[in-house]
């Protein structure tokens, strides 16, 4: 049994803290402005209560239930073939995986952080050489910056789930969204923020085809950070009777209000200073301190803020990819949590480092397997294939594995009983389907 348990703000800070993350403050408004805006706007919302929702609650139910790891929640649930559904568990090694790019990541938003005081890029060629030279043959500065990266999030691992993750998530969260809402609210003084309105919100239904909703469906999925267990072995330390309904509805609510708040606050930025919403990474990193450095000394204040936000937006995501991992080695193997924090920081930090070194000019040949890198390959591995596959199947473990009794008595009421059958309906149905959908088109077969 665990003592130390999430107090309910706590929990709801820390799953919030593992949704919101650089999905949200970068992709999730490109990709809205690309995909027809406020069409997709509300496509994308309806995903994530149908699809997104479901799945979410699937991950809260198993851990909730099992107050456990991964491993042991799967294998106390499942009513037999025990062995073959305790291996779903394994789902969690996706966040170490995840980590070896994500804390590379994390320590570039570092650099930014520092560079933002003193030297902001005066062009866009300015700004583009800065961060193709940090990429490809800056390796010193990215390995400092990583390395610093591993301390602090493995430092606040060994800490646990109330001295190290629900402290860090009671004090970033807020101090997050006190910067976005911060800088959104000086963004609704300038002109552009109409035009930024317009871009994400004026309905544009002829950009809607049936990938734009496979877009909707993939980032539902990836901005609520399901398919890896974070959500799930933060739900064995929920405190006991929890709602879990109510819950899901406050993370869901917070992430995606995070992600319209930024959205619009960086489109009227960009459209103010004259750029246009670039693609990818070139947003955050390239566009983006173009135009602080625009705004003049208000842009250095800016940019500093906004690299904190994301630098913690970054880290309390980072902490929830590795403490599943974490939970496995000390329930399963009764290994001190000091040990594990240790062993699982070392994994993404040595790993990271190859991550970096097939970025780099010198090492990328040598580091580069097929089409893709290191850096690239994991990103995909991870984003394209093993977190919507342990979406599907914690679907199916739900939907049609465990007895229909055992879901009901929990949540039935949590749901009322009407929207209980449509969960129940979009969890054996309609979310199985997507998540095929989802699968075959980031595996590039449809
Ligand atoms: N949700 C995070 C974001 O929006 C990214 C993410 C995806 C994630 N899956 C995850 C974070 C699993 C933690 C755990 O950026």
């Amino acid at each position: 049994m665990k003592i130390a348990r999430f107090s309910r703000i706590g929990f709801i800070l820390a799953a919030s803290g593992s949704a919101v993350g650089l999905g949200n403050i970068w992709k999730f408004p490109y990709i809205a402005g690309e995909s027809g805006g406020g069409a997709f706007v509300l496509i994308y919302l309806v995903t994530v209560l149908l699809i997104g929702f479901s799945i979410l609650i699937s991950e809260m139910f198993i851990g909730y239930i099992g107050r456990k790891d991964g491993v042991s929640c799967f294998e106390s649930l499942a009513p037999k073939h025990k062995n073959l559904w305790k291996l779903t568990g394994f789902q969690s090694v996706t966040g170490l995986l995840i980590m070896t790019f994500y804390s590379v990541v994390i320590g570039w938003i570092f650099n930014y952080i520092v560079t933002s005081v003193t030297s902001l890029p005066t062009s866009i060629q300015e700004a583009e050489s800065t961060f193709t030279t940090m990429l490809h043959s800056n390796i010193l500065t990215q390995f400092f910056y990583h390395t610093l990266t591993f301390l602090i999030i493995t430092y606040i691992l060994t800490k646990g789930i109330k001295g190290g993750i629900q402290r860090l998530n009671l004090l970033l969260m807020p101090t997050l969204m006190i910067i976005i809402v911060g800088m959104f609210a000086y963004a609704t003084t300038l002109d552009a923020f109409s035009q930024s309105v317009e871009f994400m919100f004026a309905p544009n239904w002829d950009k809607i085809n049936s990938r734009v909703f496979i877009t909707a469906i993939g980032h539902a999925f990836f901005t609520l950070s399901l398919g890896m267990g974070a959500i799930l072995t933060y739900s064995a330390s929920m405190p006991k009777d929890s709602n879990l309904v109510q819950n899901a509805l406050w993370i869901t609510f917070l992430d995606t209000l995070i992600a319209i708040v930024a959205g619009l606050m960086l489109f009227t930025f960009l459209y103010e200073y004259g750029s246009s919403p670039a693609k990818g990474p070139g947003l955050v990193f390239i566009s983006l301190p173009t135009v602080f450095y625009e705004m003049g000394i208000i842009g250095n204040f800016f940019a500093v803020l906004f690299f904190i936000s994301l630098a913690f937006a970054g880290l309390t995501s980072a902490v929830s990819l590795v403490e599943p991992m974490i939970e496995y080695f000390i329930d399963r193997f009764k290994w001190s949590r000091l040990k594990a924090s240790i062993s699982m920081g070392l994994f993404f930090y040595l790993f990271g480092i190859v991550a970096i070194l097939s970025n780099a000019d010198a090492y990328k040949e040598l580091l580069s397997f097929g089409s893709r890198n290191f850096f690239d390959w994991m990103d995909y591995i991870t984003a394209s294939i093993l977190l919507p596959l342990a979406g599907l199947i914690m679907a199916l473990f739900i939907g049609y594995r465990v007895e229909k009794q055992r879901v009901e008595s929990v949540l039935k009421h949590q749901f009322g009983a009407v929207a209980f059958k449509v969960w129940y309906f979009s969890l054996r149905y309609i979310t199985p389907v997507a998540m095929i959908l989802l699968l075959l088109s980031l595996m590039e077969i449809i």
